[in-house]
């Protein structure tokens, strides 16, 4: 299983992981990246049909805020795996 997150503090709005992955990954008032598959929690299994855009989204981010986990779901936290 696949999880993802998006690391929001380090985020800079750059548009890439919605172009990647748009069913994933939608943006919030001022641009920042969440994920919308559970409220940016990564407690929600990506859905085998979309772990490659969220691969995408992931080796696109240019400040590597795009998280993902296959040991298991984030629990909110960006840096649990870090
Ligand atoms: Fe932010 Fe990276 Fe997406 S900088 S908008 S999380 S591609």
């Amino acid at each position: 299983a696949l999880f993802t997150i998006v690391e929001q503090e380090t985020c800079i709005a750059c548009g890439a992981c919605g172009m990647n992955a748009p069913e994933v990954f939608d943006y919030d008032d001022e641009g920042l990246a969440f994920s919308l598959l559970d409220g940016n929690k990564g407690i929600a299994e990506v859905a085998e049909e979309l772990e490659d855009e969220v691969m995408e989204a992931y080796y696109g981010c240019p400040t590597d805020s795009i998280k993902i986990s296959e040991f298991g779901p984030f629990n909110g936290d960006p840096q649990k795996f870090a």
